[in-house]
């Protein structure tokens, strides 16, 4: 009864180290992979540039949210909502964006001629926000 008693004391013990273990291993993992996760929505996020000239307006959003162009290059905005949209710089200025309604399927095109970082927004749905990346 005795020797019973302390073999069974033995399984208790080595059982809670085992779910310990277990408890730290797991929360180990769970903490690397939340790491690891953020890390690559970091490296995918939109406010990293991309080059091209053209720019998608579909779902409220402008796509690619930073666009990278090089001076002298004229970007082309193409709507694919069924609302209208606008591209408008968020500072007034002959060197930026500012376009009329721009309906379904339709474009609005614009030269940069200067080198800037420029925001820009939809009107009618402030809430659209995009930049473009003007580099010499
Ligand atoms: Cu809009």
């Amino acid at each position: 009864m005795k020797s019973q008693k302390s073999v069974f004391a033995v399984i208790v013990v080595v059982v809670v180290i085992a779910a310990a273990a277990v408890a730290i291993a797991m929360h180990g993992s769970k903490k690397s992979d939340t790491t690891s996760s953020t890390s690559s929505a970091n490296s995918t996020s939109s406010t990293k540039p991309t080059e091209g000239s053209s720019v998608v307006i579909q779902g409220y959003m402008f796509s690619p949210g930073n666009l990278k162009v090089k001076v002298g290059t004229t970007v082309t905005w193409t709507n694919r909502d069924a609302v209208a949209h606008t591209v408008t710089a968020d500072v007034n200025s002959t060197d930026a964006p500012n376009s009329m309604n721009i309906d379904q399927n339709k474009s609005y095109s614009f030269t940069f001629n200067k080198a800037g970082t420029y925001t820009y927004h939809c009107t009618p749905h402030p809430y659209m926000k995009a930049t473009i990346t003007v580099t010499e």
